[in-house]
Formats: C-alpha cells, sequence, structure tokens
C-alpha cells in the first residue's frame, strides 16, 4: 500500500496491529517498573500525541501528564540540529521522576536536551519511552529504556508523524520511497 503527498511517495512500514502490539510492550514495561513516586509523563507534540493517547489508556500505574511542544525539523527531513520550545515549559518537575514520551528518537537531539532542561531543575530521573528508534543516526549519550522497534535510517510518517505538517493522522506508519 502506497500514499502520495505532494511529490513524495511512501509505503506501508508498519501497520496499525503492529503498531499496538509495541504500544502493549512499553506500556506492561512501565507498569512493571518500580517507580518511586508517580512519574510525570510528558508528551512531546506535536509527533507523540497518538502513541500518548495509545500508551496511557495501558498504563496501570499513577501518574500525571504534561505536554510541550517541541520542535527540530521544521519542514524539512532531517534535523536542524536545534530543538525550539524547551523554554515553554513551566510545570513544576522538582522532585518529581519524569517520563519522556516520543514517537521517534532520530538523532536524540530532542530528548537529550529536554533532559539536559530537566535535570538542571531538579527531577529525580528522566526516562524515555519511544515507539521508533533510529540507531543508524542516534547521537545522543544515553539509549531510550522504553522502545518499541528500531528502524533503518529513513524518513517515516503516519501515526502522528509527518511530512510538511501532512500524514500525521495515518493510523499506519510510511516509509518514504527511494530513500537512502
Ligand atoms: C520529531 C519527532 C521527535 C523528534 C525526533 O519532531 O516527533 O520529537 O523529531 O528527532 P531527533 O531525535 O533528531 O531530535 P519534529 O521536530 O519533527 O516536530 P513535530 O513532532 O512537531 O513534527
Amino acid at each position: 500500500m502506497e500514499v502520495e503527498i505532494g511529490e513524495k511517495k511512501f509505503r506501508l512500514m508498519i501497520t496499525a496491529d503492529e503498531i499496538a502490539l509495541r504500544v502493549n510492550e512499553i506500556a506492561q514495561k512501565i507498569n512493571q517498573q518500580e517507580w518511586p513516586e508517580p512519574p510525570l509523563l510528558i508528551c512531546i507534540l506535536k509527533g507523540s500525541f497518538m502513541f500518548t493517547a495509545d500508551l496511557v489508556r495501558r498504563l496501570q500505574i499513577p501518574h500525571s501528564l504534561e505536554f510541550l511542544q517541541l520542535s527540530s525539523y521544521a519542514n524539512n527531513l532531517t534535523s536542524s540540529g536545534e530543538v525550539k520550545g524547551l523554554d515553554s515549559f513551566s510545570v513544576s518537575v522538582q522532585n518529581r521522576p519524569i517520563l519522556i514520551l516520543e514517537d521517534i528518537v532520530d538523532t536524540g537531539l530532542t530528548i537529550e536536551s529536554l533532559r539536559n532542561h530537566l535535570l538542571h531543575q531538579g527531577v529525580v530521573s528522566v526516562h524515555v519511552a519511544c515507539l521508533l528508534f533510529k540507531p543508524g543516526s542516534f547521537k545522543g549519550s544515553i539509549l531510550p529504556e522504553f522502545c518499541g522497534q528500531s528502524i533503518p535510517d529513513n524518513f517515516v510518517i503516519g501515526y502522528g508523524m509527518d511530512v510538511a505538517e501532512q500524514g500525521r493522522n495515518l493510523p499506519d506508519i510510511y516509509v518514504l520511497e527511494n530513500a537512502n
């Protein structure tokens, strides 16, 4: 199955059923983790809105949920190298364990920047849950611990992820054709 957005063609990579299995597995691991206190979950918008909505419905641990819009890709296929939006987070995080929720960890710049920002504010710990992980482009220092699936270093859309703001609504995940 294919979708076309503008002049770009994408082919089916991960079905909605497969995504649901991955989300279930992540939720189980989070449920089994020993949390010293109820974690504060931070959904990184926009891409993580669908992952977050599905994941939290499977969580059985006490937690609270906040949203933060961070962006580094603008309308490009590669990261700009700069994360925008960190200063807009005004929630008190002191003495809380934090669980960052990401649709995808690519270079790792977004989670690394946020982790550093939070550590300066006295959090107990920072954990990361992501549906997708690209080991080929990861340049961060700490691997995400609750991870759904590793994928090759190609551009993907769907299930919250976009190309120039299109495709976030797709229930499945698609990969750019002829990508490399
Ligand atoms: C995407 C994605 C992650 C980030 C991962 O966000 O949702 O937040 O990039 O890339 P990284 O590991 O290289 O930092 P994007 O900047 O495209 O914003 P969006 O979620 O609003 O689309």
